[in-house]
């Protein structure tokens, strides 16, 4: 299995707001409701112009399957959001996530300069809080956010050059590769 990442672009917008629109997606997401066209449309022009943000999909052996983004990219304080999700169900447990994570992260603490990735999940998001923890994310606190409550992940980018290794051998043992 091999995973990787593309930028999304225009043609993208229908399959983005298809899997955001998921119930399993949905309700992890900050806020629950379902997204109509129009303010699908309003978010997809600041993704297309990459206003502060870089959003890519997730590609397992050819196919989109979900996508991953940072987000809020701060270049005075180096710090930015990280997020990710899988539209397509069969793409849980393959790696593609782990994966996808690896390629981002990479990017975000390489070419884009970042120095603290930070996340926030949903408290009982258990199989996303597993994925982050092994990710070398730590908790950083809980915070009120858009009506929800949720943790605060961080992460450094020292801590992920210790763990970056770590995370290429579980894909490794996983029969994927990025
Ligand atoms: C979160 C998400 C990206 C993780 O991808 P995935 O392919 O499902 O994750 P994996 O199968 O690699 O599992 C990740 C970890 O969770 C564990 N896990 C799997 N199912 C679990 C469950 N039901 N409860 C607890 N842990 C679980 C796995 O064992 C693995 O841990 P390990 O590496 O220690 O073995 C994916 O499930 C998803 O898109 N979920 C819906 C949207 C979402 O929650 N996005 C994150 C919002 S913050």
């Amino acid at each position: 299995m091999k995973i990787g990442l593309r930028e999304v672009g225009p043609e993208d917008s229908a399959r983005l707001l298809r899997w955001r629109n998921l119930p399993d997606v949905a309700r992890w997401m900050k806020s629950t409701h379902e997204i109509s066209q129009d303010e699908h449309e309003r978010w997809f022009r600041g993704v297309l112009a990459r206003d502060r943000r870089i959003h890519w999909l997730i590609i397992l052996d050819g196919e989109p399957v979900g996508t991953v983004n940072i987000s809020a990219i701060d270049r005075g304080t180096r710090r930015c959001e990280w997020g990710l999700y899988l539209g397509e169900e069969s793409a849980r447990g393959t790696g593609a996530a782990l994966g996808a994570s690896v390629l981002s992260l990479d990017l975000a603490f390489g070419a884009h300069g970042i120095s603290i990735a930070e996340c926030e999940v949903k408290p009982d998001n258990d199989r996303a809080i597993a994925l982050y923890e092994r990710l070398g994310f730590r908790r950083a606190g809980r915070r009120q956010s858009g009506g929800a409550e949720l943790d605060l992940y961080e992460m450094s980018g020292q801590d992920w050059a210790t763990v970056r290794p770590v995370a290429l051998e579980l894909l490794r043992s996983r029969g994927a590769e990025i």
